[in-house]
């Protein structure tokens, strides 16, 4: 693999288990100086199509999602292709080794911040699905990811975590930042906004909102289809998208399922499943304190 000369290299600083690139961190495991040009230099194509989101926002429910909708409903690629490989992501080291082999449309996912959208990507009419999180899920989300990834930072206790998380000091930035400024993109008719949450109470709603933003016109048949075999537990039996396939120095799958629960908290304070979720990672007040902290920042 040939990337393309370093240009950016007086933006980089390294440390431990992080990279510094543009200001953001990245995971130095997935991650490289020479990853993050490459996707600087990538060449948008007008029929790709790209799922950004934030880390913990569903983007391997998008990378199961894309290829069915794209291929109506053909099992083939999320049976036999592991994630990382059918969508990949747009700043990871392995894009470089897979790019020739992703068939037209491409789909690729990317937790990049909108500013750091290659300059290709602006002058093509790639279309963007943007998957947003209930914060508070993300964070609990991404507590444990940081356990059972080992090629993460310890998060230290979970208070801890939270001020890391409100500070922006994690992988990828603030999630605040992230969603400001996708939110803000003038990109038209080319970006569609979804949630997880309407992803979790209604699938095949989602998924026919996303087919018509995609133009295409699967039957509800192959809607039913496809939701099926994008639901969590189809999912986590999926040993091409639970990350069954990594090594355990990798992601210990022991310590905490890659697909951990996938649900979706209520964001009312009354909400029961709400507090249990708070009992068993810190007190309530500090809850309120980050939810009043988040909204703060939007
Ligand atoms: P939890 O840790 O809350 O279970 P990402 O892929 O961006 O890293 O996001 C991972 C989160 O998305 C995990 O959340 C994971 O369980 C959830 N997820 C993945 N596939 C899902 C699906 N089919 N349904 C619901 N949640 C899903």
């Amino acid at each position: 693999v040939t990337y393309p000369k370093s240009v950016n290299a007086l933006n980089m600083s390294s440390d431990g288990l992080s990279l510094q690139y543009q200001g953001l961190l990245f995971p130095r495991e997935t991650h490289s100086l020479e990853s993050l040009e490459f996707a600087q230099e990538f060449k948008f194509r007008d029929d790709d199509i790209m799922a950004a989101v934030y880390p913990k926002s569903g983007t391997i429910w998008m990378q199961e999602i894309l290829p069915l909708l794209l291929n109506g409903g053909d099992l083939t690629p999320i049976q036999t292709i592991p994630n990382w490989d059918r969508v990949p992501w747009l700043e990871e080291k392995r894009l470089a080794v897979i790019a020739d082999t992703l068939t037209a449309p491409r789909a690729m996912v990317t937790h990049f911040p909108f500013r750091l959208m290659p300059p290709s990507f602006h002058a093509s009419k790639a279309k963007v699905i943007y998957v947003m999180r209930n914060p508070k899920d993300i964070l609990v989300s991404s507590y444990y990811f940081h356990q059972m990834a080992e090629f993460l930072d310890d998060p230290g206790t979970f208070d801890e975590f939270i001020e890391k998380f409100l500070d922006g000091n994690v992988m990828f930035g603030k999630w605040t930042d992230h969603v400001k400024g996708w939110r803000s993109a003038e990109l038209g008719d080319r970006i569609l906004f979804i949630t997880y949450e309407e992803m979790c109470q209604d699938l095949p709603a989602a998924l026919r909102q996303m087919s018509d933003f995609l133009g295409r016109n699967p039957s509800e048949d192959t809607i039913q289809k496809i939701a099926q075999h994008c639901t969590f537990k189809t999912m986590k039996t999926n040993r091409m998208s639970n990350f069954s396939l990594v090594t355990k120095q990798y992601m210990n799958l022991e310590k905490s399922p890659f697909l951990r629960k996938g649900e979706a908290v209520c964001v009312h304070h009354h909400n029961l499943y709400f507090f249990s979720v708070c009992i068993e990672l810190c007190e309530v007040s500090t809850w309120l304190k980050f939810t009043s902290a988040i909204r703060k920042e939007l």
